[in-house]
Formats: structure tokens, sequence, C-alpha cells
């Protein structure tokens, strides 16, 4: 990975955790984005959606309070998707919300309301158009028109949908002001790289916007992380790897062993856009425990939600936002700026790690006193509940001896009264470590003959 990367990510990989927003026209049909390619639907079927469209609840001030609560720090709205509807005013077509009942551009909507939050902005923005005339049809792999006979022999000029392509690109990165970061989506079979003629694209877009932070997908998608993860990315290799529904079992590593930023995209149900059949909600505690589980490999989440058609979020995902950012509120020191841990994952939960300070996320209450494994006693200073910000105690004991190469820590002196734990969410402890060299040896690291001198076993609870 170069240095311009490792710089322009910094502030995204202290932010771990995003909104992802899928919304357009499919809102209506309500069985997610792809619907026109699922269902083979041609433009003039489609087109009933563009007619109809008409988001009188859309309130992205609301939308941007809530990312809030739920502890995100950055935010990216499907600007276009795959059927090249516009949220925002295109001057390069007349396929856009302004020229809908909705009559506003809502991606200047969009952008406003999030900054106004301090939420960092990214777009979305479809490579895939299935409505420009000179994109290819018969024989694409998602085209709706894919096994339509009457485009086999069908004339394109696929340079023209690249010039429109590219143009309208150019209206996100010149027209709403400095964006954090362009999200492209996506790449597969031959359509990659210089296909989109990327290195072209990528040079206007970093003269009008040097710092965004730009996803791997005009070379990769959910199959193929492109040359980012090569000792060489090319220039429009992107800044992270985006793994779609689906966690990196170690991070991701390019070829020259270094861990490169990712960013997991992630549904909250079964879908991106709206889906009102789709009540198969993740709970929030499984995805804090997924955050905590990338901020743990050295990634990010990015959450998705897909408002409906009047604009409004999902009952289901505010509820869901609402108790991460509880939990957050209280934790969210264990993920902002945290990241891989020197130490391995302990088998009660995860390690996450900001300079000299450890976070263990306890999912599973130990019998007796807790061992840090990894750390050793004389480098432990002091140990806090990271939620109340009470300093727990020491649990080294007379039992503990036989362990002198671990630390423990006192959960309370019956583990009947530890379980379920304080948050069974997800207790974090906050763990103040010396630097590895040369510490003072102090407590259990004793020889245990003088060890025992020390601990007696009236003290065997932990305490
Ligand atoms: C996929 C889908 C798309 C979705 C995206 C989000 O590439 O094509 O619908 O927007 O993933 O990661």
């Amino acid at each position: 990975m170069n240095q311009a990367i490792r710089e322009r990510t910094k502030w995204f990989m202290d932010a771990r955790f995003g909104m992802f927003i899928h919304w357009g026209i499919y809102a209506i049909p309500a069985c997610g984005e792809w619907v026109m390619s699922q269902r083979e639907m041609t433009n003039e079927e489609y087109e009933q959606y563009f007619q109809e469209f008409d988001p009188t609840a859309y309130d992205p001030k609301e939308w941007a309070k809530l990312a809030k609560r739920a502890g995100m720090k950055y935010a990216v709205l499907t600007a276009k998707h795959h059927d090249g509807f516009c949220l925002f005013d295109s001057a390069l077509t007349d396929y856009k919300a302004t020229n809908t009942k909705a009559g506003r551009d809502l991606v200047g909507e969009f952008l406003d309301a999030f900054r106004a939050e301090g939420i960092r902005v990214g777009l979305y923005f479809s490579l895939i158009d299935w409505h420009h005339p000179d994109f290819p049809k018969y024989g694409d792999r998602h085209h709706p028109m894919r096994n339509q006979e009457r485009y086999k022999d069908a004339q394109i000029d696929f340079d023209r949908y690249l010039d429109f392509m590219h143009g309208q690109v150019k209206e996100l990165v010149t027209n709403y002001g400095k964006l954090d970061l362009l999200w492209f989506d996506f790449s597969y079979d031959d359509m990659r790289g210089e296909t989109w003629r990327a290195t072209e694209l990528i040079q206007m877009v970093r003269k009008y916007q040097p710092d965004v932070v730009i996803d791997n997908r005009l070379e990769g998608s959910g199959e193929n992380h492109g040359s980012i993860a090569t000792a060489e990315p090319l220039i429009y290799s992107g800044d992270f790897a985006s793994p779609e529904q689906i966690i990196p079992p170690e991070g991701i590593i390019d070829e020259n062993g270094e861990h490169i930023p990712w960013e997991l995209c992630a549904t909250m149900n079964n879908h991106w856009g709206y889906c009102n059949f789709d009540h198969e909600y993740k709970p929030a505690d499984m995805l804090i425990r997924k955050l905590v589980e990338c901020t743990s490999k050295g990634g990010n989440m990015i959450l998705n939600v897909g408002p409906d058609a009047k604009g409004r979020i999902p009952k289901e995902s505010v509820q869901i936002l609402e108790e991460i950012g509880a939990w957050m509120e209280r934790n969210g020191e264990s993920i902002y700026g945290c990241g891989i841990s020197e130490i391995p994952k302990p088998e009660w939960g995860r390690y996450t790690q900001n300079a000299d300070t450890i976070y263990a996320h306890v999912y599973e209450a130990p019998l007796g006193a807790l061992p840090l494994y990894g750390i050793a006693p004389d480098r432990l200073e002091k140990v806090y509940y990271l939620a109340d910000g009470s300093e727990m105690t020491r649990g080294e004991a007379w039992n503990t001896v036989l362990f002198q190469d671990v630390a423990f820590v006192s959960l309370g002196a019956n583990p009947v009264f530890t379980y379920p734990l304080p948050d069974p969410i997800d207790t974090v402890l906050k763990i103040k470590i010396k630097k590895a060299a040369g510490c003072v040896r102090e407590w259990t690291s004793l020889p245990p003959f003088l060890a025992k001198l020390f601990y007696s076993k009236s003290s065997s609870t932990g305490q």
C-alpha cells in the first residue's frame, strides 16, 4: 500500500462505522434495487416508477440525526444505482429526481443535512446503467435485456456511454463541494479497469477532489479486490477493499504482507433497496459484535438502510440503530481510532487497540478471575469498565500463580453474579498497558515459592 492511500484513508479508518443508504424509484416495487434486472423489465415498463415517485416524507435531517445517534461517522447515498435513475440534478439526463414529483435535488439535500451533523459524506455511483441506450444489453451478465434477441445485433457506442458516465461523475465531484468518499459499483467480466477508462476517470476525480477516499470497484467487486491487494496498486485501485456481506477471516493483507484498509458493506435485512416483505433483520447485539469484529481485524463496517418510497427509513432499522447507538455512546472509544491489537484474539471475546490502550470485548463470563490472555502481569497498569469508567480490581490470587504469564482481573467475587456480564452484548474493559520491554516485574511474576507468601487462600475469590 502506498503512502498516499495511507494518508487519505486516515480519517476513514478511524471512523470505523458508516451508514449506507440505498434509495431510488425501486422503493416503489419494494423488492430491492435489482428488480429491473430480476424481472427483465424494459425501460418503458420501469418508467411507471419514475412517474409515480413522490417521496413526501424525505427528511435527510432526520436521517442524519439518526446516523449520529447510532454513532456513525460517515454516510454514503446512492446518487445513481444500476437502473440509471439519478437522485441528483444531472444536466446530462432527464432521468432524475428533479423531474419527478419530488422536484428536488435529493443528493444536495442529503449532503447538506449530514454535513450539518458533522458526518462525513460520500456518494455511491453505479458504473452500470441499464437505462442508457449505449450500455451493452444482449449477452451482458446483468442487463434487464440480456435475453432479448432483438438487441443481439444492436449497435451501441460504448464510448458515448463512457463520456456520459464520466460527465456525471464530474458533475458530482464539481457541483457539490468537498466529498469525503466515492463508492463506484461495480466491475465484472470484461467490464473493469480501462474498459471504464478508469485512469482518465480517476485523474479527473483527483483533480477536483484530491483527498476523496475511493472504493476498489473500478477494478473489483465483492468477488475480486483488484490491484489494491497487490504489491503495486494501479492508479484506479481505489483506497480500500469492499468485502460484501462477509467479514474477511483475517482482515485483508496485500502481497507485501501489509494490512490494507477495508470496509464490510452489509445489509440489515437481506436487501439493500427497500423490500416490504423482508423482515429478517439482524439484531442489534449481533451487529455490534460484527462491528467489533471488523475493528479487531482492521476494517470498517458500513451498515445499510433502505428508505421506502416515501423517504422513511424502515422502523425496524431505526430501532436497531437506536440500540447500537446506546452501546456506542458508552463504548465507542473501543471502536473509533482502534484497530488490530498486538495481542491475538482471546477465547472469551476480542481485543481492539488504540496505541497503548487495549480494549477487551468480553462476551463470555469467566468462572473466577478473567485471564487477560497475552498480557503479562507486569505489563498491566490499570483496568476499567469502559461503560462507566469504574476501576477494576486485579484478579491475581493464590490460584493464579500457576499461570504466571497472564494477568487476571476480577469481575466480582462470585461467578454467579458475573453471569450474565454487566453488558450481555459486549462488556468492554479498558486496559492500560506498559510499553513492552524493560518493565519492572511485579505481581505474580514472582517465583512461585515467593508468590505463595504473598497470596493466601483467604483471598481465594479473586478480589
Ligand atoms: C452489489 C449490488 C448492489 C449494491 C452493492 C452494495 O454490488 O449490485 O445492488 O448496491 O452491492 O455493496
